[in-house]
């Protein structure tokens, strides 16, 4: 994949590469980086109701010298909105939070089946997308069972399905899933959260200095070569940009199926964050 490559969706979309993370990334700090990572060459900004940062992402494509259309924003819906007239509403009031007119990708955060209401939220999505409030329509962290439901109940399938995915735990299967229905896999946390030391990992190491690239470097191509978009996190100009410089090299299959063995299955997930229990808090 190269850097002016597209994913192309289920609904016609195009989608760049690398999408740009932005947890813990709030206010003036904030509207810096996201400016610096649309100078270094990020489209995608991934945004949430939950990281208490859209004001942020909006201060930025606005002061940003890239024109609104060029860029990607996407949001998530928080688990406090799944009715759907709260849906709708949250729609509208993030967009108002943002100062656009619509969002390019909008996600239900979680599935949070124990309450048990995201078929209802899934169809305000479908819904907000015919009003014109968002252009492509997916979900975060829906395992299979949550996908077959809301495609059964609404007959529209996902464009994007955003999972933990990193070399501790590469969720192989729901990539699987999500390649089966046609769904682009967005893959968060890829360099694994708090349990940071996987960019540290000798076998990680190995594999990047072959390639006279850095770990992150190696993770980022370990996704885009199973066509996976990772969404990356960084502060750091520095490292904004080394995030970016990942289309002059080609992991090799074994590299892939080396990097796939470190997987530790269920332990190797960030605590707390399985979809079928995960809690939304506040
Ligand atoms: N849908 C969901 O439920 C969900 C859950 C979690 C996250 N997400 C999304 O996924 C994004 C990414 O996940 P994340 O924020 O948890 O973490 P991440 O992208 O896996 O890692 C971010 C950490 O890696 C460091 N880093 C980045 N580039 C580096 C480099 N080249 N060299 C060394 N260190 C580097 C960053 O430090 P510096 O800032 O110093 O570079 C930061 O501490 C989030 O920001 C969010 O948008 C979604």
């Amino acid at each position: 994949m190269e850097q002016s490559d597209f994913y192309e969706l289920n609904d016609g979309a195009k989608l760049p590469a690398i999408g740009l993370g932005t947890v813990n990334i709030q206010g003036a700090k904030g509207v810096n980086s996201v400016l610096t990572a649309i100078d270094a060459g990020y489209r995608l900004i991934d945004t949430s109701t939950n990281y208490m940062n859209e004001g942020m992402v909006g201060e930025a494509i606005r002061r940003s010298t890239v024109p609104r259309e060029e860029l990607i924003i996407s949001s998530k819906l928080p688990g406090a909105a799944h009715d759907y007239d709260k849906a709708i509403t949250m729609i509208q009031e993030s967009l108002y939070r943002l100062g656009i007119d619509y969002f390019d990708k909008y996600l239900i955060h979680w599935p949070l089946p124990m309450q048990g209401k995201y078929v209802e939220a899934w169809q305000a999505l479908i819904d907000a997308q015919k009003f014109g409030l968002i252009k492509t329509i997916g979900v975060s962290n829906f395992l299979e069972e949550h996908l077959e439901k809301i495609i059964d109940k609404t007959g529209v399938t996902p464009a994007t399905n955003q999972i933990e995915r990193h070399p501790y735990f590469n969720n192989n299967e729901v990539v699987e899933t999500n390649k089966k229905l046609g769904i682009l896999t967005e893959a968060w946390s890829p360099f694994g959260r708090e349990i940071n030391d996987v960019i540290e990992h000798e076998t990680i190491a190995k594999i990047a200095k072959k390639y006279d690239k850095t770990p992150t470097q190696v993770i980022i191509r370990w996704n885009l070569q199973n066509d996976v978009m990772p969404i990356v996190k960084s502060s750091s100009l520095k490292h904004q940009k080394a995030n970016l410089n990942v289309f002059n090299f080609e992991l090799t299959q074994e590299d892939i199926q080396t990097i796939d063995l470190l997987d530790k299955g269920e332990p190797g997930r960030v605590e707390g964050q399985h979809p079928n229990e995960y809690e939304e808090f506040g």
